[in-house]
C-alpha cells in the first residue's frame, strides 16, 4: 500500500509512520507535514534509512498544494493526523483551529474523492463527546454517545467528524473515523501536561496544576493506539466510527505525583493555579466495539508506560530542549505569566 500520513512530524503521526515502517515494510509512506511549532522532522529521523518513505512539507487546507499532490501520487489510502491540538492554545486563539482541522479536513476529503482514494481514516478525539461527571465512574462514551463540545479545539474536531461522516455518505468516500483517549508516550510536545511536567520537574521548576487537580483523563500509550489505527486501516469498516482506549483513568494530581516520585523531585514543586476556562472534568473510554470486532487489544499498562515515558525524556533532553526555545518560550510565558508567579 502507499500511505499518506498528514501531520506526521508531530508526536502521535510520528510514531504511526514509524510503527508501519516496522511492521509493514513493504508500504510506501509519504509524510507530510506543515512544521507548525508542534512538527518536528527530528521525530521522524528514524525513518530516514527506511528506503520506502519520504517527506512533503505542505499544508492540508492549502487546496491547490493537495490538489497537485493527489494528481502526482497515487495514494491507497490517507491517515489524516494534521490538525491543531492543544486545548489552551485553542481558548486563546480558535482560529487556525477552523482553518487546519475542519477547512484542512474538507480539502483532503475532496482529493480521496476526485482520486478515487481507496480509504480514508481521519484521526479525532473523545473530546467530541465532551466530558462526564466526576461521581459517575459507570458512564463511558461509546460510539452512540452525542456529540457535546466544550472547547473550540473538540468543536472543530467533531466539525471535521461530520464533514468525514457527509462525504461517507453523500460521495461514498470510504472513509473511517477514531476517537482516542488521552497518549503518552515519546516525542509528545511539552506543552502537553505529561511532558509538560516531567521537563519542568526535571529542571526544578514549578508545576502548574489547574483547579482542584481532579479532573480525569483517560490515559493510552501511543503505540497501543498506533496499532488500534492500523487494524481499522486494514480491517475496520467504512462509515464506522471506532473508540480508542484501555481504562487507565487517572486524576491529573495522580499522574503529577507518579512522576515526581519517579523522578525522586518533592511534591512542593506542585502549584495549584487559575483552572481553564471551560475545563472538561472527565474523559472515559469504551472500547469495546473495536476489541470486539477486529480483536484489538493495548500491550501497555499504564504503570509500565509511564516509567518508560519518564525516563524517554530523562535520556533525550536535547531533544525536549530544543522544542522549548524560541516560540514555544513566548508561549509559556504569556498562557502562564498570571497562573505562576
Ligand atoms: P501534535 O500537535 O503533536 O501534531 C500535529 C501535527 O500536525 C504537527 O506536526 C503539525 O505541524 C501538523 N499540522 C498542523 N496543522 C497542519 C496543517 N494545516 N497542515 C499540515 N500539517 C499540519 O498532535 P498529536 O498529539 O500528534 O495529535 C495528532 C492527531 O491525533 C490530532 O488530530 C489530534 O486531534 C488527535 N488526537 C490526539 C490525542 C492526544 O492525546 N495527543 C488524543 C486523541 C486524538
Ligand atoms: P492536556 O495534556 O492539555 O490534554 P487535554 O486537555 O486535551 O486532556 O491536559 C491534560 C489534563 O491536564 C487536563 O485536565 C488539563 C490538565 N493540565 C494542567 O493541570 N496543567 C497544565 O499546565 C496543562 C497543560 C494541563
Amino acid at each position: 500500500m502507499k500511505l499518506l500520513i498528514t501531520g506526521a512530524a508531530g508526536f502521535i503521526g510520528a510514531n504511526f509512520a514509524s510503527y508501519i515502517a516496522q511492521e509493514h515494510p513493504e508500504d510506501e509512506i509519504v509524510c507530510l507535514d506543515l512544521l507548525t511549532y508542534a512538527g518536528n522532522l527530528l521525530n521522524l529521523k528514524a525513518l530516514e534509512t527506511h528506503k520506502r518513505y519520504r517527506f512533503v512539507k505542505g499544508d492540508i487546507a492549502d487546496r491547490t498544494f493537495i490538489m497537485e499532490l493527489f494528481a502526482k501520487e497515487t495514494f491507497d489510502a490517507v491517515i489524516n493526523f494534521a490538525a491543531e491540538t492543544h486545548v489552551d492554545r485553542s481558548v486563546t486563539d480558535p482560529e487556525i483551529f477552523l482553518r487546519s482541522n475542519v477547512f484542512g479536513t474538507q480539502v483532503l476529503l475532496d482529493a480521496c474523492r476526485t482520486y478515487g482514494i481507496k480509504r480514508y481514516h481521519q484521526v479525532s478525539t473523545d473530546e467530541v463527546y465532551g466530558d462526564l461527571p466526576l461521581d459517575r465512574p459507570d458512564l463511558l462514551f461509546t460510539e452512540e454517545t452525542p456529540l457535546h463540545t466544550s472547547s473550540p479545539y473538540s468543536a472543530s474536531k467533531a466539525s471535521a467528524d461530520m464533514y468525514v461522516l457527509a462525504y461517507f455518505r453523500t460521495y461514498q468516500v470510504p472513509a473511517t473515523i477514531s476517537r482516542c483517549s488521552n497518549n503518552y508516550g515519546p516525542y509528545q510536545f511539552p506543552e502537553k501536561m505529561i511532558p509538560l511536567m516531567i521537563s519542568r520537574a526535571l529542571a526544578d521548576e514549578q508545576l502548574p496544576l489547574y483547579g482542584d487537580g481532579l479532573n480525569v483523563r483517560d490515559w493510552l500509550h501511543v503505540y497501543d493506539h498506533c496499532s488500534a489505527i492500523d487494524l481499522i486501516l486494514r480491517n475496520g469498516k467504512a462509515g464506522e466510527v471506532y473508540n480508542i482506549g484501555g481504562h487507565n483513568e487517572k486524576t491529573n494530581l495522580e499522574v503529577i505525583k507518579m512522576i515526581l516520585k519517579t523522578l525522586q523531585k518533592p511534591e512542593s514543586l506542585i502549584s495549584y493555579v487559575t483552572d481553564r476556562p471551560g475545563h472538561d472534568l472527565r474523559y472515559a473510554i469504551n472500547p469495546d466495539k473495536i476489541e470486539r470486532e477486529l480483536g484489538w487489544k493495548p500491550v501497555y499498562h499504564f504503570e509500565t508506560g509511564i516509567l518508560q515515558t519518564i525516563q524517554w525524556y530523562v535520556d533525550n533532553r536535547e531533544w525536549w530542549e530544543a522544542t522549548i526555545s524560541g516560540e514555544y518560550r513566548r508561549y509559556f510565558d504569556e498562557m502562564y505569566k498570571e497562573r505562576l508567579s
